[in-house]
């Protein structure tokens, strides 16, 4: 609404469209301090749209444009800065239009905003998480799950239609030795009772022997050799192992609140890559070295140069190959927009080679094909050492949030505390790993991410939650009418002029893909409404401030809990 009517000014006066100004306005953080100012333009920005001839007299001619903007009600100043042009907001119009908004669009508010009217809105594809069946589901993997989620969810709010896949890492040699390894230690009854545990337990046997024991490496390789040709008992078998794998995956995705519209693996692409093959080959990407193993050579292209290895002298295809295939799959299949691989970082060139085989195969929709990288997680550990499963890190986060729950004064009767405390634990993982930039590694601290001070998950749970409580002591309902002009305070004015920045921190987050603006934002919003509640008391109050101030709060609220679910947190009313 309000870079509307400014863009609309401007339009007016300076003869372009009111697009041309939407995204160059920006609303000013509160801890500039600026009392004078709430949005404002840079002079470039008018440069650069050819809103002004010339960078020799902007100063002149930035003056002349104000003279010619005549303010209003909505817009009571406008001035000149250091090159900028300030507009400053009514206050009363504030209060009034950012929580009636608010109000009225509910899990709406910000993403409908006109920053997102000029935005190309889609399908896209996310494809996140991917563990290996039978191995580690590494402190990566919760990464990749937590990040994957949080930018799925960010595209579906605004707007986008989106298909999350996890592609699991369900084929290659490691099947061979894990179906010889079941054959010789496996048990169908363990297997039903704990099957990632098994099945890990079953992995690690089997390559410890195979080191000293040739007939392991050769019965591995026969396993696999079958599963290959499709032959029924090995991939019955097989087939087994990933089903149990991936019920037991759905039921801990749960527990983080993530699902997937499909269970994708590299098995399925297995005899596409052939195909691959055999396209590379007729296109003369491919050649074959002496000795035997078939490789791309793009070592001397432009933009991108590498060697890569596609497939064995035996003639198999490797992880790059299926990746090829699987690409071109679902862009069959999804007829996607855009398409967003996360992980680690490790796998970077792995993912320029791929993008670099497909444009070269002539996919130009390559180009919309993004890999997020994130970096690595040090010393992620539980009670029982190393983390090896997912469920692992949820119930050690469980089990110490509880504690510090039953520790802390604050703490609430609770119908179901253990439900609570998995829920702030999991917020408080997350919030840890956005903090940053994705690709920076971190070191992992359990006292320190759960922290009920500092900017945590724990604390943007607690201020949720206390937020929820006022509302229930106060009852008041959110219809009730209230003066804005009421609401003029510096705290209530700062509150407002941040809930104002919502829109554009999440258009900062959709372009570079990282949480930590969304997040940094909710933690700035959770210490105003922490001095707010210090200095806006409602209790007390005259009635009719206590309603004007229970109205902020409620707005401060909704803003919260939207915020916290784009980040793939589930808030809590009570802790
Ligand atoms: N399964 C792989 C791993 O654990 C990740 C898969 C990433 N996605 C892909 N399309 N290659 O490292």
């Amino acid at each position: 609404f309000f870079r509307r009517n400014i863009a609309s000014k401007l339009s007016n006066a300076l003869g372009q469209s009111e697009e041309t100004f939407i995204s160059s306005l920006f609303a000013i953080p509160v801890s500039k301090k600026q009392q004078s100012s709430d949005f404002r333009l840079s002079v470039n920005s008018l440069l650069q749209n050819g809103s002004f001839s010339s960078a020799d007299d902007t100063q002149t001619q930035t003056e002349a444009l104000v003279q010619r903007l005549k303010p209003d009600n909505v817009v009571e100043e406008i001035s000149v800065g250091c090159g900028v042009i300030n507009f400053k907001i009514s206050r009363t119009v504030l209060a009034e239009k950012i929580l009636e908004k608010i109000h009225n669009d509910g899990h709406l508010f910000g993403v409908r905003s006109e920053l997102f009217s000029s935005l190309q809105k889609g399908r896209t594809l996310v494809e996140f998480s991917s563990p290996n069946i039978a191995k580690k589901f590494h402190a990566g993997h919760l990464r990749s799950t937590i990040i994957g989620n949080f930018i799925a969810n960010l595209k579906e709010a605004v707007g986008n239609d989106v298909i999350r896949m996890n592609y699991l890492g369900d084929w290659g040699m490691q099947f061979g030795l894990l179906g010889v390894g079941f054959q010789r230690f496996g048990s169908l009854e363990k297997l039903k009772v704990n099957p990632l545990q098994h099945l890990f337990d079953v992995y690690v046997w089997v390559n410890k022997e195979a080191e000293s024991n040739e007939c392991i490496w050769l019965a591995a390789r026969e396993f696999f050799r079958q599963l290959e040709q499709g032959e029924a008992q090995a991939l019955s078998l097989w087939q087994h192992f990933r089903e149990i794998s991936v019920e037991e995956y759905q039921r801990v995705y749960k527990r983080l609140g993530v699902h997937f519209d499909e269970y994708s693996g590299e098995s399925f692409h297995q005899s596409q890559a052939q195909g691959v093959l055999q396209q590379l080959q007729q296109r003369g990407l491919m050649k074959t070295t002496e000795k035997g193993t078939g490789v791309v050579d793009l070592s001397s292209a432009k933009n991108m140069s590498f060697y890569s290895t596609v497939m064995r002298s035996d003639g198999t295809s490797l992880y790059i190959t299926r990746d090829i295939a699987a690409a071109i799959a679902r862009k069959e299949k999804y007829a996607f927009d855009e398409m967003i691989y996360v992980t680690d970082k490790s796998q970077e060139g792995h993912f320029q080679q791929l993008f670099g085989i497909l444009l070269a195969m002539g996919h130009e929709w390559t180009q919309s094909c993004r890999h997020v990288p994130f970096g690595l997680v040090q010393g992620m550990k539980t009670r029982q050492g190393e983390v090896v499963f997912l469920e692992d890190v949820l119930d050690e986060a469980r089990t110490r949030m509880l504690r510090n729950m039953k520790e802390s004064r604050t703490t609430k009767e609770l119908e179901d505390p253990e439900d609570t405390a998995e829920k702030v634990g999991i917020s408080a993982l997350i919030v840890q790993d956005f903090k940053g930039p994705l690709v920076s590694d971190y070191k992992f601290n359990w006292d320190k991410v759960l922290q009920a001070q500092g900017d945590t998950g724990v604390f943007l749970q607690y201020t949720h939650a206390r937020l929820c409580s006022l509302m229930r002591m106060h009852g008041g309902d959110a219809e009730a009418a209230f003066d804005p002009s009421l609401l003029q305070e510096l705290g209530s004015i700062a509150m407002l002029k941040h809930l104002l920045r919502y829109d554009e921190v999440l258009h900062r987050s959709l372009q570079d893909l990282q949480p930590k603006h969304l997040v940094n934002f909710l933690m700035t919003l959770c210490h105003l409404i922490a001095t707010a509640h210090r200095t806006l008391p409602v209790k007390g109050s005259p009635a009719a401030q206590a309603r004007a101030r229970l109205q902020l709060f409620r707005g401060a609220c909704t803003v919260l809990a939207n915020g916290m679910r784009i980040l793939g947190i589930t808030p809590v009313e009570m802790m």
